[in-house]
């Protein structure tokens, strides 16, 4: 007989859910009544907290009201959607953009939309779980490739004909901090003929001096076998994501894509923030403050066990699944909050602290999170 209360045997007792919450002040967090400085966060510039955000989307809020109300395809769409696609697109080199709900249903959506069974989709390893559920329930045939493995997946694009084959990778991977090989990858793309799907969800907001990721350092921003997914609950501050592209490809993901047209808009308060966000991106102080902090943690931090990364993403490899969450208490009575990553979100044997570092950190707060780190380990 089926029993809500047993349906899941076994959830393991250490997942509890950390109450946080209304307890966040921007770098500050709040766990069990201690405040602790956040090096877990994705809010890479430190915007989530700040002024411009803020008054935008209250303002927003206060002329217009919260909800959307319906699909963008019903009453849902606004104006200031189309502003921030606009301006993504034009400034990340693009034709086109689709702004939708959150980056998970970017990728759900987009790879179901071009995946029929007469597709195959070639991906790495170690890509985002969005881009591993899109694949899975796609109609699309799976091939994965080891992590940054070119060769191998070289190898498979010449075992494996189909009518349509799309090569699909994280830029910057989220857990490991590290890069995929853009250039090379869309080489293989022409030479084999398939579509690049680049997510650079961790790269948009952070890479180059711009800030314009990924596809812009790597001069294939705007190529037209390649689409682009960012987010813009990351370096943005807010919440939502964006797809870019050729103009038809987004005209054709817009009339199509099942996670767009069946799921409620954004709120425009968050494309009204979105848009200061950008502004305050373009600026570029936030940014360089960002690649100071990074220098500055590698630098120091060159005695530490971490993994090679040269994004703010620098992950310290524990010895187990236990270390991870041992290292992570004694951080958080020395003050800081980092999570530990452990299986299934990495690989089993690759648990790990993961640590970010923003623009909101002082020198001062990276001093003293090495010094921890060191008396710890
Ligand atoms: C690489 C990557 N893609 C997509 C997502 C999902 O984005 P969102 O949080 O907007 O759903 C994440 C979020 O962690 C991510 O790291």
């Amino acid at each position: 007989m089926p029993d809500s209360r047993n349906w899941f045997k076994s959830i393991p007792p250490e997942r509890e859910r950390k109450l946080l919450s209304s307890q966040r002040h921007g770098l500050f967090i709040k766990a069990d009544d201690k405040q602790l400085i956040n090096f877990a966060s994705n809010d890479y510039l430190g915007l989530a907290t700040h002024p411009n955000l803020r008054d935008a989307a209250i303002q927003e809020i206060r002329d217009h009201g919260l909800g959307s109300g319906a699909s963008r395809l019903v009453s849902g769409d606004d104006p200031l959607l189309h502003e921030l696609e606009n301006r993504l697109a034009q400034w990340k080199g693009f034709d086109a953009c689709l702004v939708v709900g959150s980056g998970m249903l970017a990728n759900i959506g987009l790879i179901q939309t071009l995946a029929d069974r007469h597709t195959r989709l070639f991906t790495d390893k170690l890509n985002h779980a969005s881009l591993v559920d899109g694949a899975r329930l796609s109609e699309g045939k799976v091939d994965r490739y080891h992590h940054l493995d070119l060769t191998q997946l070289q190898t498979l694009l010449k075992k494996h004909s189909a009518a349509q084959r799309i090569i699909i990778s994280d830029g910057v991977f989220s857990m490991d901090g590290d890069i995929a090989n853009l250039k090379a990858l869309i080489t293989l793309a022409e030479q084999e003929d398939t579509l690049l799907l680049i997510d650079d969800a961790h790269g948009t907001g952070v890479l180059g001096k711009n800030a314009k990721g990924l596809t812009d350092l790597s001069n294939i921003a705007g190529h037209h076998r390649l689409i682009e997914v960012g987010t813009l609950g990351k370096a943005f501050g807010c919440y939502g994501a964006f797809i870019l592209g050729t103009s038809e490809m987004i005209e054709g993901l817009r009339q199509r894509m099942r996670t767009l047209i069946y799921s409620t808009a954004l709120p425009a308060a968050l494309p009204a923030a979105a848009l200061e966000a950008l502004a305050l991106i373009q600026q570029g102080d936030v940014v360089k403050q960002l690649h100071h902090n990074v220098a500055l943690f590698k630098q120091e931090a060159s005695s530490l066990p971490l993994m090679p990364s040269e994004t703010p993403i620098q992950p310290l490899l524990a010895k187990s699944d236990c270390h991870a969450l041992e290292m992570s208490g004694k951080l958080k009575n020395a003050g800081f909050f980092i999570s530990a990553i452990r299986p299934p979100t990495v690989p089993e044997g690759t648990s790990r602290l993961r640590i970010t570092l923003s623009a909101s950190h002082s020198e001062t707060q990276i001093h003293q999170l090495i010094q921890a780190l060191k008396t710890i380990i």
